[in-house]
């Protein structure tokens, strides 16, 4: 029964589907993609690397040794060399075969109404790549948002793509013995000012209050965060205002919280 004194819930709440629906398909894989439509999830999440004939791979690791079984660095490997490993099997023998794909090939997957949050896992010499699969893939900026954990690669992203939003990524950590966090949200807001970010990603378990949340809204940025399965705290992060939760099942989670 919904408690009369709960503040309401912000409505447009999105959903973001990590790696894909990676709880049950194999991370940053079509396989994984697909599910995560299939679902009717608002958004997926995906990571690239750039390979050594520029293009981009989506791929968590800079290496393929754990989602692939053979160690091949990817910025050392032209796509050619990586499009026939398998990124399944690891996951299960029922996706066998599954190949690392190209940024362009998941993002022109994207239904319409949806979005994809493409994170840059390396520096801003990716985003002359960036710039050609966003191109050759045919989306508009509305389905597309750019994240990285790299302030260069962000701010490189805001001048080479302005219409496309990009969010500063960040993780918060906690001093053991002076129980101090390694950033403040007044710092986290200087630098995406500084970086003419439109907003921040950041880990889940930190100093999330809502005069925090209040502070990031009146800078007048997005507030997104990563990696949530717990219902319990996206619930409390929603109800703080977030903007989205990013999630390895994107459908599931959504269900939970609105169920309660
Ligand atoms: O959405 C941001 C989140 O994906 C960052 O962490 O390591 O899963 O890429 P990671
Ligand atoms: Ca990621």
């Amino acid at each position: 029964i919904p408690n009369p004194f709960d503040p309401p819930r912000k409505a447009a709440v999105e959903y973001i589907s990590h790696r894909g629906e990676s709880a049950d398909a194999p991370e940053n894989t079509m396989a994984a993609f697909r599910l995560a439509w299939e679902r009717d999830v608002d958004a997926i999440e995906l990571d690239v690397h750039l390979s050594k004939d520029d293009r981009l791979v989506v791929i968590h690791d800079a290496d393929t040794q754990r989602t692939c079984g053979v160690s091949l660095k990817v910025k050392d490997s032209t796509y050619d060399q990586l499009k026939g490993l398998d990124a399944g099997s690891w996951k299960d023998a029922k996706y066998a075969g599954e190949p690392l794909p190209l940024l362009e090939q998941v993002l022109e997957t994207i239904p319409q109404g949806k979005r994809c949050f493409i994170e840059i896992k390396v520096g801003p010499e990716a985003v002359p790549a960036l710039v050609k699969a966003i191109e050759t893939s045919g989306k508009k900026p509305e389905q597309l948002a750019v994240i990285s954990f790299n302030a260069e690669t962000v701010a490189e992203s805001k001048r080479r793509l302005p219409e496309i939003p990009a969010y500063f990524l960040s993780g918060f950590r906690r001093d053991k013995e002076t129980g101090e966090w390694n950033i403040t949200f007044d710092q986290l807001i200087e630098l995406a000012k500084t970086l003419k970010a439109d907003g921040l990603d950041l880990y889940y378990q930190g100093p999330f209050d809502r005069a925090a949340v209040e502070k990031v809204k009146s800078a007048g940025l997005g507030l997104y965060v990563w990696t949530v399965d717990d219902p319990e705290a996206a619930r409390a992060l929603i109800d703080l205002g977030i903007d989205g939760v990013t999630t390895n099942k994107a459908r599931w989670l959504k269900e939970q919280v609105e169920a309660a």
